[in-house]
């Protein structure tokens, strides 16, 4: 298994992403704001992976607490920093949540006593989203026909979430059972999250696949190349709207032209039922020199003008079926997803 991100002895262990396909290099965290730091940066990134680390740096946060009356100060600052990293991810407000709410049942502990409980908390989150990854590739292999061919955008695996992944954990789950598959896997500007991590773990499991640019899509689609297209999710409104990677909307407007199923993959944790829809999700914009290099080389004029929005939301007018670790939603998603919520 990959090692995306792990707790040891008191230190939060990471990958980093931003240095993939090239090298495997780690970056050790041993305080909240290290971790903040690299969630904003994007050693780590992806909504569920996001999340674990929050609640990795919340627990970690906490260790250092001298006096138990310190706790809740010292609790509001290291959510403050955190929060403020990737406003988009919805997983990351999510586990900081959890970890209120350990906090709070445990604040009649002693505080070391205390401690050990927010450690084992922010442990079962990680656990609990590798079994959530499977049972939502349990699920979306049943999507999946004998010789599709799938698109997926971004990076949706095990590097986005604590293990196993959702989008390509669907994938993986298809592939496991036999099916013949071809998978088509978008560059993902700016970031090259498809072209440096979502290669690198298809080629470590043996998945055959073929990168494209994300501009070959809809012509790939046109010429039936294309038959079922999977992204993940950052944040989904109660009514189905879903802010995922940007690029994702130009694809679900393109699968509905050619009549292609589009599927979003993704854990009840990314519902976010406070949003009715997707206008109220907020949208991070990174910084233009994202835009302007790659791997640290400017290609282009060294103070050119760019935008830089990370997220784009898709109408759930566009989305085929909303894919859980509870099962499989289908239109109208204010209904579907409230009843899969509550199974
Ligand atoms: O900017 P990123 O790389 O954090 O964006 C990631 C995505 O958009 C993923 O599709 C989403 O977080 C789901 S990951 C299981």
């Amino acid at each position: 298994m990959l090692p995306t991100i792990a707790w040891s002895k008191n230190k939060v262990v990471m990958i980093d992403q931003r240095k993939l396909p090239w090298q495997e290099a780690y970056v050790e965290c041993r305080n909240y704001d290290q971790v903040a730091e690299a969630i904003k940066k994007m050693v780590i990134r992806g909504a569920p992976a996001i999340g674990v680390a929050a609640a990795f740096g919340v627990a970690l946060g906490i260790l250092k607490v001298k006096k138990k009356q310190d706790l809740r100060k010292e609790f509001r600052k290291i959510v403050l920093r955190l929060e403020k990293t990737r406003p988009t991810a919805r997983n990351l407000f999510w586990a900081v949540e959890k970890m209120r709410k350990a906090l709070r049942k445990a604040e009649n502990l002693d505080l070391s006593e205390l401690k050990e409980r927010l450690v084992e908390e922010a442990l079962a989150i990680e656990k609990k989203d590798i079994e959530t990854n499977r049972k939502i590739g349990f699920f979306g292999k049943k999507l999946i026909r004998n010789k599709d061919s799938i698109l997926t955008h971004c990076n949706a695996g095990e590097l986005a979430t604590a293990g196993y992944g959702t989008a390509l954990g669907i994938i993986r789950a298809a592939y496991e059972e036999g099916k013949k598959i071809q998978i088509y896997v978008d560059e993902t500007r700016p970031f090259l999250q498809g072209a440096r991590l979502t290669c690198w773990e298809l080629s470590r499991l043996r998945i055959p696949f073929i990168l494209i640019t994300d501009n070959m899509a809809g012509w790939l689609m046109q010429k039936k190349e294309i038959s079922v297209v999977i992204t993940g999710a950052d944040r989904i409104a109660r009514n189905g709207d879903t802010a995922n990677k940007i690029g994702t909307y130009s694809l679900a407007v393109l699968a509905n032209e050619n009549k292609i199923p589009f599927y979003v993959a993704a854990p009840l944790s990314t519902i976010d039922f406070d949003f009715a829809q997707g206008n109220e999700i907020p949208i991070e914009e990174r910084a233009a020199q994202e835009v302007r290099e790659i791997n640290g080389r400017c290609f282009t004029l060294p103070k050119v003008k760019v935008r830089n929005p990370a997220f784009d939301v898709t109408p759930a007018r566009f989305i085929s079926a909303i894919i859980t670790e509870k099962g499989i939603a289908r239109p109208p998603y204010r209904i579907s997803l409230k009843a899969i919520s509550k199974k």
